[in-house]
C-alpha cells in the first residue's frame, strides 16, 4: 500500500481542542489486587517521564496479553514529524476521549530525537506504543538506521522497555518485497535476540495476501511472537459496503491461526475502511467509500468481540483503526479534515 506523503499533516494546529472527557472506568484486568492497575488499562495512571520507569519488573507493568482484546487504539502516522505537544495532545484524546490503549506507529520522522520524543509523549498519557521499523516502500536499506535506531532507544533509555510493547519489522514487507521470507525470518529471530532483555515481542505487519506473494513464507510466521494481521477488506475483489465485511475478516483470522497452531496472539495492527477513494482505489467496482460504509465496517469490529475471541488463542483480537487523521491518509482517518470523528466511536475495550 503507497501511501500519500501529505505535507500537510504538520497543520497540527487544526487540532487544537479540550480535553474535556474523563478517563473512561473499567474493569481492570491483569492486577489482583486492584491497587496499581497495568499499564496500559484505562484505569492505569498516567505519570510524568522525568520521574522514570515505574519501580517494578517489566511483566509486573505490562497488562498481560491474555487480558486484552477488542480495541486498542489508532496507527498514527509520523511523516510530518509531530512535535512532542502535538503527539501529548494526539495520544491524550484518544486515550481520554475513545479509549485508546495503544498507538501503532506508522511511517518515520528523521529529526534526531524522534524516538526519545514518541517514547516520552505515549508514556506521558499512559499509552503504549507498537513501534514500527519503517522500511519505506522504495527499496534501499534506510530501515536498517532506523533499525539500530531503535536497538539504541532500549539501551539508553530506561523509558522504552515500559512503553514499547512490540517491534515489527517492517508493515508490510512480504507484499512490499523489501527482502525474501527466508532473509526477512533470519532478521526477525536477529532483532528477537537484541531486544531480548527489554521484553519486546517482535513480528511483522502484514495482510494474510502477503505471506503468499513471494511464495511460501511460512518461516515469517514462525518467527513471530505475535501476529499482526492486515485487515483491509475494502480491498476484496467482491468488496461492497463495510457492514458485510465480516465472513472475509473471519477467513482471514481462522487462516492466522491455523498457520500459527493457536499458538499466537492475534492482532489487527492495520484494519479500517475508508470514506472516499482519493489515496487508494478498490478492486471491485462495487467497493463502497463512504462514511455510512466505513461505521458499518466499524461496527463489525466492535460487534464481532466475542466472535473473535471464540476463534483466536490468548484472550482474543485486539485491533487498531487505520488511521488516526485524514490529514494522515485522506479518507482513512477517524478525525476529519475539521478535527471532528466522522461518526460516533466508541468501541468496545474488552469482551
Ligand atoms: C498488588 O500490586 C502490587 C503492584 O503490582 C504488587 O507489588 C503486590 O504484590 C500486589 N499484591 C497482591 C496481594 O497481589
Ligand atoms: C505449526 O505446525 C506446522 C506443522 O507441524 C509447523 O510446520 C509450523 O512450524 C508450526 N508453526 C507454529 C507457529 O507453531
Amino acid at each position: 500500500m503507497k501511501p500519500i506523503l501529505s505535507l500537510l499533516a504538520v497543520a497540527s494546529g487544526l487540532f487544537v481542542h479540550a480535553n474535556a472527557s474523563p478517563l473512561g472506568s473499567q474493569v481492570v484486568l491483569g492486577n489482583a489486587n486492584g491497587t496499581d492497575p497495568c499499564f496500559p488499562s484505562l484505569a492505569y495512571k498516567p505519570r510524568d517521564p522525568k520521574s522514570g520507569p515505574p519501580n517494578k519488573k517489566l511483566e509486573e507493568h505490562w497488562c498481560s496479553q491474555e487480558s486484552e482484546n477488542g480495541f486498542f487504539g489508532f496507527t498514527y502516522a509520523t511523516w510530518g514529524c509531530p512535535s512532542l505537544t502535538q503527539m501529548q495532545s494526539d495520544f491524550g484524546r484518544m486515550r481520554n476521549q475513545f479509549k485508546a490503549r495503544y498507538v501503532r506507529m506508522y511511517g518515520w520522522c528523521e529529526d534526531g530525537d524522534f524516538l526519545t520524543r514518541i517514547t516520552n509523549a505515549a508514556f506521558s498519557q499512559g499509552v503504549g506504543l507498537h513501534g514500527t521499523i519503517w522500511f519505506g516502500f522504495d527499496g534501499g536499506d534506510a530501515w536498517k538506521k532506523r533499525r539500530d535506531q531503535f536497538f539504541a532507544l532500549f539501551k539508553s533509555n530506561p523509558l522504552a522497555a515500559y512503553t514499547f510493547r512490540t517491534l515489527d519489522v517492517g508493515s508490510e514487507p512480504l507484499f512490499d518485497w523489501v527482502l525474501p521470507p527466508k532473509a526477512l525470518a533470519l532478521e526477525i529471530l536477529s532483532v528477537k535476540k537484541t531486544l531480548a532483555p527489554y521484553g519486546i515481542k517482535v513480528s511483522i505487519s502484514e495482510m494474510q495476501y502477503g505471506y503468499s506473494v513471494q511464495g511460501d513464507s511460512q518461516m515469517v510466521l514462525d518467527a513471530e511472537d505475535v501476529v499482526h494481521a492486515h485487515q483491509l477488506q475494502f480491498f476484496d475483489k467482491d468488496a461492497t459496503t463495510g457492514d458485510k465485511a465480516l465472513p472475509s475478516i473471519l477467513s482471514s483470522t481462522n487462516w492466522f491461526v491455523s498457520k500459527t497452531n493457536k499458538t499466537r496472539k492475534i492482532i489487527y495492527s492495520q484494519t479500517g475502511w475508508p470514506t472516499n477513494t482519493k489515496v487508494w482505489k478498490p478492486n471491485s467496482p462495487k467497493a463502497v467509500a463512504s462514511v455510512q460504509s466505513a461505521k458499518g465496517f466499524y461496527q463489525v469490529l466492535d460487534s464481532s468481540c466475542e466472535q473473535f475471541k471464540k476463534i483466536t488463542p490468548l484472550g482474543g483480537v485486539g485491533w487498531f483503526w487505520h488511521i488516526w487523521k485524514d490529514d494522515m491518509l485522506d479518507g482513512w482517518g477517524l478525525i476529519d479534515w475539521n478535527g471532528n470523528p466522522k461518526w460516533n466511536f466508541a468501541p468496545r475495550t474488552s469482551c
